[in-house]
């Protein structure tokens, strides 16, 4: 089985109540579950995590460095600011995959830099919850190629 960690930066709990017309309606929950279908489907193990905190996603990561052959990360507003977050997933050498709800890049000016997009293999931005059922594929047959 392919083990694929899947990461919820700050404020991402609130979805579903959050600007629903820059994020949608769904909750994280029914994200997570429609992840969850996805991997059962082709056979991945699929672990979810959601943090506010830059130290707990940091830990996360480290903490899943021998388990996951594959990350899909939303680092949130920490893709912005975020140096810590960065240095984690360029130090675990894992295929890791950036993901946005919305287009980061079609939004104010301070949202169209990211700290992580240089260290990951991919990223995927303005599809809603689409944007991780399709790293979830992407990820799967990256991972299938190694
Ligand atoms: C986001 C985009 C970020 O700029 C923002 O801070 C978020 C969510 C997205 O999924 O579109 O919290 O990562």
């Amino acid at each position: 089985m392919i083990k694929i960690l899947v990461i919820h930066g700050p404020n991402l709990d609130l979805l579903g109540e959050r600007e629903p017309n820059v994020y949608g309606k769904d909750t994280l929950e029914g994200i997570n579950s429609l992840l969850q279908k996805e991997a059962k489907k082709n056979d991945i193990e699929l672990k979810t995590f959601q943090s506010n905190s830059e130290g707990d996603i940091v830990n996360c990561l480290g903490d899943n460095r021998k388990w996951a052959k594959g990350i899909i990360i939303n680092p949130a507003a920490y893709t912005h600011t975020s140096v810590a977050i960065r240095d984690a997933v360029k130090a675990l050498n894992i295929p890791t995959v950036e993901v946005h709800l919305s287009n980061i890049y079609a939004r104010e000016e301070f949202r169209h830099k990211s700290l992580i997009a240089p260290v990951a293999v991919a990223t995927i931005s303005g599809f809603g919850k689409q944007s991780y059922v399709l790293a979830l594929y992407g990820l799967l047959s990256l991972i299938k190629t190694l």
